[in-house]
């Protein structure tokens, strides 16, 4: 324990093990926990109460920034310590009970918790338990590697836990800004006009009267799982990054290119290192998450400054990060996630999007949530923030998985997170489908054209004919729009509709 980390005196006498903090949840509580994709979360309370609720018929609401790290959702959802959960997770065990049914999963927005939460629409938070770097002179929080939600947690929640997280040096600081929007009808502008804007404060304000414990802790971050690039990735890549050329040639973009921001997940970083192979300088990113490739970017002069609200890195980039603090201090910011993914800086800034889609269909339509239509991967994260406000909204997959049994372009999405309206570019190892301007028909010829893989080619472009026969602005069977999604629950594999 290193109390030196609380500045503020009368939370000396408050410090209290994680079973002790754990011990004041109540059955049905509602607690609010910092934590974005792996990064920054609870790492003592959470999994003590888990523990507890082992033995004990015990749970809670939990709503944190996003996805927790360790096996944190794993063991509270084994010990059906939850009954609801929300707005993100990518637990295998956690999804399993969501997709049972065992615990009600509210996929939200990444922008709109806060929002929700401080307009009254969810239920009143009970407790907080935030990570905290160390405890200023006035009692507020100096956050640690995620902002997430804990700004509004902090100040929404009846009582508050800090959690104390030694793991990380002292001067791991200087990379947070705070900004609590006003509340409606007094709502200003939220004044962020580049990716470098400061607008808010480097701590999280909390009212000392409502803290009723600190917990010291030594548990790092678990580490992100980064894959290394593979054809595909690099296939994706490379037509994205000649989409970028021409983009510029034609004089729409700056060799800058705008702002970026890139979803989670193995694929979409992979992406990102596309672009240390290619002409472009001085990019910024304006994301909601920083991972390795971010870092490999600014190593190598590419980019200049990214903002976001989590740093979520392999445990050599982690390293790296805290071994080489003072050249990324001055590069980096952490907002929280209302801020980071504010559809209206997004707008402003004029962002390029690129996440990673599960499917999309012959009409742009994308599903980035539910396989086959049913069952919840992750959740809609921030990619919906982003989709829909960017300058650029682009979606990359594989053509194909799972040795070729599922292709990720389909006839139709049995499930739909971001519109034909909220997308402009499809890409796939196999090529890129520009769908700016175009109208449903004139969609589906580019996306048959350039993503699908061949193995699906000729049974796609068949759908797509028989369809437009029956007529209709956006063609399709409707017996046989999920063919390949039910020959994929049935025999394992989406190809027996392809035509031999
Ligand atoms: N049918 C069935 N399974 C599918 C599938 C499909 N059409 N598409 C993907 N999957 C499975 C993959 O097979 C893989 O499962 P496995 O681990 O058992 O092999 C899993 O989904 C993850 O896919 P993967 O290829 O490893 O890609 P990823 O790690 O890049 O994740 C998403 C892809 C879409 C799941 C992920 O990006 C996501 O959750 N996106 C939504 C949230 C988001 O976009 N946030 C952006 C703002 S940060």
């Amino acid at each position: 324990m290193d109390s030196n980390r609380i500045q503020y005196e009368p939370y000396k006498n408050r410090i209290i093990t994680a079973n002790e903090a754990a011990a004041l949840f109540t059955d049905g509580a509602v607690v609010g926990s910092s934590g974005f994709t792996k990064a920054g979360d609870s790492k003592a309370v959470l999994p003590a109460f888990a523990k507890r609720a082992v033995v004990e018929d015990i749970g809670i609401t939990l709503i944190t920034g996003a996805s927790l790290g360790h096996t944190t959702d794993s063991d509270l959802a084994e010990a059906n310590a939850l009954y609801r959960r929300m707005p993100f997770q990518v637990d295998n065990v956690l999804r399993q009970k969501i997709n049972n049914g065992d615990v009600m999963f509210i996929d939200q927005h990444l922008s709109e918790t806060a929002e929700l939460l401080t307009n009254k629409h969810l239920p009143k938070m009970d407790y907080a338990v935030i990570e905290a770097l160390e405890i200023d002179q006035n009692g507020n929080i100096i956050p640690t590697t995620s902002i997430g939600n804990s700004a509004a947690f902090a100040q929404l929640s009846e009582k508050v836990i800090i959690e104390i997280n030694t793991s990380l040096p002292l001067s791991f600081k200087g990379i947070h800004d705070v900004f609590i929007p006003k509340n409606y009808p007094e709502r200003d502008v939220i004044n962020i006009t580049t990716p470098n804007s400061r607008i808010g404060k480097g701590y999280i304000k909390v009212d000392p009267d409502k803290v009723v414990g600190i917990v010291f802790t030594e548990l790092p971050d678990s580490p992100a799982q980064v894959a290394e690039p593979d054809d595909n990735t690099i296939g994706i890549a490379e037509h994205l990054m000649a989409f970028f050329k021409s983009e510029v040639q034609s004089g729409r973009l700056s060799p800058s290119l705008m702002p970026l921001q890139a979803g989670i997940g193995k694929i979409a970083n992979a992406v990102m290192m596309g672009f240390l192979n290619s002409p472009f300088k001085n990019l910024t990113m304006y994301s909601e998450v920083l991972q390795d490739s971010t870092f490999h970017l600014i190593d190598a002069g590419i980019m200049d400054f990214a903002s976001a609200s989590s740093i979520t890195v392999s445990q050599e980039c982690h390293d790296n990060l805290i071994k080489n603090f003072d050249k990324y201090q001055d590069k980096i910011v952490l907002r929280p996630q209302n801020i980071s993914n504010s559809p209206e800086v997004i707008r402003r800034l004029g962002v390029i999007a690129i996440n990673t889609a599960i499917e999309f269909d012959i009409y742009g339509n994308v599903n980035s949530t539910h396989l086959s239509g049913t069952k919840m991967m992750n959740g809609i994260g921030g990619s919906g923030d982003f989709a829909r406000n960017a300058y650029l909204s682009v979606f990359v997959t594989p053509s194909i998985s799972k040795g070729g049994a599922i292709s990720h372009v389909v006839p139709m999405v049995p499930h739909t997170d971001h519109t034909e309206h909220d997308v402009d570019i499809l890409v796939t190892d196999q090529g890129l489908a520009d769908l700016r301007g175009l109208a449903p028909r004139e969609r589906a010829k580019v996306v048959i054209e350039n993503c699908v893989h061949p193995d699906y080619k000729e049974a796609l472009q068949d759908y797509f004919e028989r369809a437009c026969q029956l007529g209709g602005h956006t063609p399709h069977i409707l017996g046989e729009a999920f063919a390949w999604h039910a020959g994929l629950a049935e025999r394992g594999s989406m190809k027996p509709f392809c035509p031999a």
